[in-house]
């Protein structure tokens, strides 16, 4: 137990829950501004589209850390991150990828392409560990759940002393991520959505 969420058991995840990893990140990036704008349509669209993209994601590799938040038996949030040298995705899980991506049809991949090559372009060269995606279940926000995600990366981050980085599309997700010690290193509009690119030090 801690003391920001009661009775919250972080682990990492499953291979079993796959599928339900990638819903709650599907549902939970639907109204993402930067999601609105690749996918646009209706957020129940949103989110099953998203949701067939991460499943994608969290099949690719080995070197990928996903964990999770359970909290009486349900998933309540997911947090991905990629070890130093490894955050793009590359060879067989980039072309899995792109081939999902065309299944959306030729506007919404060339939009993913945008946004993932805008991405990347801003990628540190220091090495670091990359962050996300990360979603608390829409329902369960403010509740300490982010919080309690972010100790433990945080925590990990400095125990190896390396350099955190991540990238997020929401402003109230900046002043999040500040309070854990990242700092905005660059802003783009992508699709016409600002984005902020943030750098955490190492301890
Ligand atoms: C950002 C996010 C992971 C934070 O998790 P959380 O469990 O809501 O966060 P906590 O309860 O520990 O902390 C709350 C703080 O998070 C921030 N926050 C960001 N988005 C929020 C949201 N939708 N609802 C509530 N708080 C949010 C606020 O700054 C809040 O600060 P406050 O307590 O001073 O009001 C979560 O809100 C989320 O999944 N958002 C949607 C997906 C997303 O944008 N992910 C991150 C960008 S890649």
């Amino acid at each position: 137990m801690n003391r920001h969420a009661p009775y919250l058991h972080i682990r990492p995840l499953e291979p079993s829950e796959a599928g339900a990893a990638a819903a709650l990140l599907g549902r939970g990036m639907a109204d993402n501004p930067i999601n609105i704008a690749v996918y646009g349509g209706e957020e129940a669209h949103r989110a099953r589209t998203h949701e067939r993209l991460m499943r994608v994601l969290l099949s690719g590799s080995p070197s990928m850390r996903v964990e999770v938040a359970e909290q009486n038996g349900l998933l309540v949030a997911v947090a991905v991150s990629t070890p130093p040298g490894r955050c793009q995705p590359r060879g067989a899980d980039r072309i899995r990828l792109l081939g999902r991506a065309m299944t959306f049809g030729p506007r919404v991949a060339t939009r993913l392409l945008s946004w993932s090559g805008a991405w990347a372009a801003q990628d540190i060269a220091e090495p670091h560990v990359h962050l996300g995606p990360v979603s608390v279940d829409r329902h369960l926000r403010g509740q300490g759940i982010g919080t309690v995600l972010m100790l433990r990366h945080v925590a990990g981050l400095d125990s190896v002393g390396v350099a955190g980085y991540l990238e997020t599309d929401r402003p109230e997700a900046v002043a999040f991520y500040r309070r854990h010690g990242y700092a905005v290193i660059d802003r783009r509009q992508i699709l016409g959505v600002p984005n902020w690119f943030l750098r955490r030090p190492p301890a």
